[in-house]
């Protein structure tokens, strides 16, 4: 269960929609018979369940207000700037949390009414986070595993949201609770010892991080084939055959850094340590979450940025930076990582970053330089990365300088060991370790089989008798 199924609509067809997670869990969903629980993207439609690619697909319908105030509003406006260390203000209203309860309910009926008896149910992400304990509210049969795909906030944090409690009671609903990284286990530790009053040992042995990653074949093959090497000399081409080409590829959301990085270019460009006539900077930002407006502030900044850069730095034949507003093709992305030179991840906060995971997976034998911001997921398993603070522009600018100048030998070696990093765990071994794990017998003692009821809280031994 996500908030998104696994497809896009193409006219009257549906195409699995390209992705990590949906080439992690896809072959697995089939396998095992599974559905895949989701909105279908469009509101105010009721889809009939359908099959797709192998998979049972069991649509979620929104109305457009729902979709205004659950994936907008709550998730989007409240959890997303939260957990994100408050990077922008999240707006705490009440009727965006009425309208969260209610399509968490509608999810997790879908599951309860859709699971067969002895399940296993893995739900993804925060804009799920009340459907464990409703699930379990009413199937004491099925296995339910939580993976939160962000990361999770600091007990300060944490306790701004008028709804804590209901959080973490909600998703101690499950028997695992999986998170990106050790600080984010720590975090959520902590905020059930000070909020729940739960003791740090008897949550801590269904906690765990199981950092996602990508999936190495997949992109291997594609970095090896003649049609994406002909591309990306297209590209480098089309780019203006630059001496020295960085790349950025982000979703255009505030946590990614994207003015910072610009701000640190265009000084570059200013000291005259990287030279206009000879570098390019290609910034991709693919479109999202287009309704909220704190996505459409920043697209203003980044523009206003990108145009002032070329205005001062570009040529009569092209721009120093090169920006694109739109999203690429599987093919192109890697087409892009193989022609660049240095990619820039430069996320203020970031739960993993997957961008700098395929980027290194691409580029094995081929070079090149990473730099990785020390606030993404993916900064505890890159160490070989040049790894910066992006909030310290001349931290960023030195990191950038080195970035250019790196020995070629020194690259190929730091980009095979980074490469050799992520495919020890790729998106497959991920997945794997995490059902492992959701199959391993509760401890009947744990705080996860308690359910709250309005102002109480039972064991489920006492609920058994309370029926449906
Ligand atoms: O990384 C968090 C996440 O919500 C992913 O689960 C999702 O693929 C991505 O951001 C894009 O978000 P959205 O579904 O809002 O377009």
């Amino acid at each position: 269960m996500a908030n998104r199924l696994p497809v896009d609509r193409c006219k009257d067809s549906w195409h699995t929609a390209p992705g990590g997670l949906v080439s992690a869990l896809a072959p697995i969903v089939k396998a095992e018979s599974g559905a895949w629980i989701g909105w279908p993207g469009t509101c105010d439609e009721t889809i009939e369940p359908f099959a797709a690619d192998g998979m049972h697909l069991v649509p979620i319908p929104l109305s457009c207000e729902e979709h205004r105030q659950y994936y907008e509003g709550f998730s989007n406006a409240v959890l997303w700037p939260l957990y994100h260390d408050l990077i922008v203000a999240p707006q705490y209203r009440r009727d965006w949390w009425r309208t969260y309860e209610a399509v968490n309910a509608r999810f997790a009926q879908a599951a309860i009414e859709t699971a067969a008896y002895g399940a296993t149910i893995w739900i993804h992400d925060y804009h799920l986070q009340l459907v464990p304990r409703i699930i379990r509210s009413q199937r004491r049969d099925v296995r339910i595993g939580f993976f939160n795909h962000i990361p999770f906030p600091s007990v300060e944090l944490l306790a701004q949201l008028p709804w804590r409690e209901a959080v973490l009671n909600g998703l101690l609903g499950a028997d695992v609770i999986g998170f990106q990284r050790e600080s984010d286990v720590t975090n959520f530790r902590n905020a059930s010892q000070r909020f729940l009053g739960i003791s740090p040992d008897r949550v801590s042995n269904v906690l765990g991080a199981y950092p996602i990653s990508v999936d190495v074949d997949a992109i291997r093959e594609a970095a090896e084939s003649e049609s994406v090497a002909r591309l990306s000399r297209q590209l480098r081409h089309d780019l203006g055959s630059p001496d020295v080409l960085m790349l950025g590829i982000d979703r255009l959301d505030y946590t990614k850094g994207i003015p910072h990085r610009l701000r640190a270019f265009e000084e570059l460009l200013e000291d005259r340590v990287l030279a206009p006539e000879t570098t390019v900077l290609a910034q991709v930002a693919v479109p999202s979450r287009e309704g909220i407006g704190a996505y459409q502030d920043l697209r203003d900044e980044v523009e206003r940025l990108v145009g002032r850069i070329n205005g001062r730095f570009g040529t009569l034949e092209r721009g120093v930076v090169q920006y694109f507003h739109q999203s690429y093709s599987f093919e192109a992305t890697i087409a892009l990582y193989l022609a660049a030179d240095v990619l820039l991840v430069t996320s203020l906060r970031d739960g993993m970053n997957l961008v700098a995971k395929e980027f290194v997976t691409a580029r094995k034998r081929r070079g090149g330089a990473l730099i990785l911001s020390e606030f993404a997921g993916a900064a505890d398993e890159l160490h070989r990365a040049i790894i910066v603070n992006p909030h310290d522009i001349s931290g960023l600018k030195n990191g950038m300088r080195q970035a250019t100048s790196l020995n070629g030998d020194d690259a190929h070696e730091q980009m095979a060991a980074m490469a050799a990093t992520v495919e020890d765990n790729d998106v497959h071994h991920w997945a794997h370790s995490f059902l492992n794990d959701l199959q391993q017998p509760t401890d009947a003692s744990s705080p996860l089989l308690k359910i709250s009821t309005g102002n109480t809280t039972r064991t489920l031994q006492e609920v058994k008798h309370v029926g449906r």
